[in-house]
């Protein structure tokens, strides 16, 4: 097993598995690092020459891909070929939450990660490292060995776990000045090699000191922990803005105040509609179904709690809306300024926007959505994923528009799900003398500034404030 890795292979084109690779590419121009994806739509979309159809939109990718792609980063289509080439394998597949069976709701969907692990055992004729990228339950790693040792062909491989912290909308900046990479793996001579070997690719542009190195399972556990503790940071912040709701306290004023003690930090403390991602869910219910599992039914109950928190900030959120236009939205036009789980990316994964607006169309509301990012065939996507009524009536009662003034003419109300920047500068004069009277307006994360939009004649809700 060597500690210089020449040949990359990451299986899995998608929001980890693409900027991770850029950047690792980006700063180690003598490593060649191929993206690999059954997807070839996502591959063709990778390899376009106008940076701006990238399937990932984040901020800086395209400058990272302008500079690497053809250089030392390609992306593929030939799994395979790029296995048996590679020295190390970065496995960066999709883990949902399993829609099936035992575990259903909660587990996560290990099979496309099976999948990987039996295609790297019956191609790879040479020692490699498989490092575990996707955020994974406590222990895939030595589920992934077993497979890998078994139907080898004695071919000697390594796992690591090498957890993903990137948030969407700042991914580059997330790993070009990461707090911490964390490496888990193996005590032995060999997993300490196969360590330092990860280590190298890291060093070649952050500080040793932030390039922690624990036992595989440490670092399974700490990528749930990580996200289990900054999920419930919100919905403890989104807890208090109920309150402060109900006793004329202000959240924001109530987020700052505790904020500036350090012990708590002023982080991860914006009351919102609720978070999203295709993270912060998914890792709870792990860490809610491997406690279960393991006959821990208080750590389970306890974090299972954020979740159920979550859920009700959502509910609120649109009953809200249903209470303030007078007990009935049916036939009313509600128009959505945001459909991304969070501003600067095109990710709708577990976004709130999609459970109030699944609510409302419960309530018969007609749906008008503007999002900068997000197509209107990926609302409907979303949507019709809840399984909650026809494809047909789910087009029927929502809509995208290309353009903002567009989606809030003639609505009863606004709603704002994402906090694009964007939104703060828009002509509120304007979108007020087309809309229905009273105009409303509900602010799911207080981006707007309440008193300006009160004189312009608008009847505004804030998350956290009465
Ligand atoms: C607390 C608040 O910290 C302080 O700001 C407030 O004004 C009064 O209440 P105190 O109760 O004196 O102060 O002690 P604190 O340091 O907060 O510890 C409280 C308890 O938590 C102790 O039993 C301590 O041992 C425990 N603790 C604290 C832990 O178990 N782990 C920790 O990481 C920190
Ligand atoms: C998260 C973790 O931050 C990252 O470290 C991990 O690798 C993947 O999961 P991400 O899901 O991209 O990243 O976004 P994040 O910035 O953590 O936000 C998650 C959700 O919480 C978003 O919906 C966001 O709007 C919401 N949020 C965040 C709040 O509502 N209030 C806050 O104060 C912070
Ligand atoms: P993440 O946010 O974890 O990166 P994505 O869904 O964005 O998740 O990306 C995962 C990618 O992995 C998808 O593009 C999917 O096509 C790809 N993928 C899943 N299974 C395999 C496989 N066996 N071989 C190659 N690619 C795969």
């Amino acid at each position: 097993m060597q500690t210089h890795i020449k040949n990359i292979c990451c299986i899995g084109a998608g929001y980890v598995g693409g900027p991770t690779m850029a950047v690792i590419a980006d700063k180690n121009p003598h490593v060649k690092v191929t993206v690999v994806d059954i997807n070839a739509k996502r591959i063709a979309a990778w390899n376009d020459e106008d940076v701006s159809s990238l399937p990932v939109y984040e901020p800086g990718l395209s400058d990272v891909i302008q500079r690497a792609r053809g250089r030392n980063l390609f992306f593929s289509t030939e799994v395979e070929q790029a296995i048996d080439q590679a020295d190390m394998i970065f496995i960066s597949v999709n883990t949902p939450t399993k829609t099936y069976g035992k575990g259903k709701g909660m587990a996560a969907d290990l099979k496309y990660v099976e999948l990987c692990a039996r295609q790297i055992a019956s191609v790879a004729k040479t020692d490699k490292i498989v490092v575990e990228k996707s955020t994974l339950p406590v222990r895939t790693a030595q589920a992934i060995k077993t497979i890998l040792d078994q139907t080898g062909n004695g071919v000697n491989f390594q796992i690591l776990s090498n957890p993903e912290f990137l948030a969407e909308g700042t991914a580059i900046k997330d790993l070009e000045e990461a707090d911490r990479v964390l490496i888990g793996g193996e005590e032995s001579e060999a997993g300490q090699k196969a360590i330092q070997a990860l280590v190298n690719i890291y060093a070649a542009w952050l500080p040793k000191e932030r390039i922690l190195t624990t036992n595989v399972w440490s670092s399974e556990l700490s990528k749930l922990t990580a996200n289990a503790f900054l999920a419930q940071r919100v919905s403890s912040i989104n807890s208090i803005s109920e309150l402060c709701e109900a006793t004329g306290a202000n959240v924001k004023e109530v987020a700052k105040a505790i904020g500036l003690d350090s012990r708590i930090g002023s982080k991860f403390l914006q009351a919102s509609v609720g978070f999203g991602g295709s993270c912060f869910q998914k890792d709870i219910l792990n860490l809610v179904y491997i406690s279960k599992s393991l006959g821990l039914t208080e750590v389970a109950d306890y974090w299972e709690q954020v979740i159920i928190m979550n859920d009700h900030q959502k509910r609120r959120f649109a009953e809200k809306i249903v209470q303030t236009l007078f007990n009935t939205v049916s036939d009313k036009k509600i128009a959505f300024l945001g459909w991304a789980f969070k501003k600067d990316t095109n990710d709708t994964r577990e976004s709130a926007a999609i459970y109030v607006a699944d609510q409302l169309m419960d309530e018969q509301a007609k749906i008008r959505v503007f999002d900068p990012k997000v197509s209107e065939t990926q609302m409907q996507t979303d949507l019709n994923y809840l399984n909650t009524r026809s494809e047909a009536e789910n087009e029927a009662l929502l809509k995208a528009t290309e353009d903002p003034y567009q989606a809030c003419k003639d609505a009863h109300a606004i709603a704002i799900l994402t906090e694009w920047d964007e939104f703060k500068t828009y002509d509120w004069k304007k979108v007020y003398e087309q809309m229905k009277k009273p105009a409303f307006i509900f602010d799911g994360r207080r981006i707007l500034d309440r008193k300006e939009l009160e004189a312009i004649g608008f009847r505004v809700y804030r998350i956290g404030e009465n």
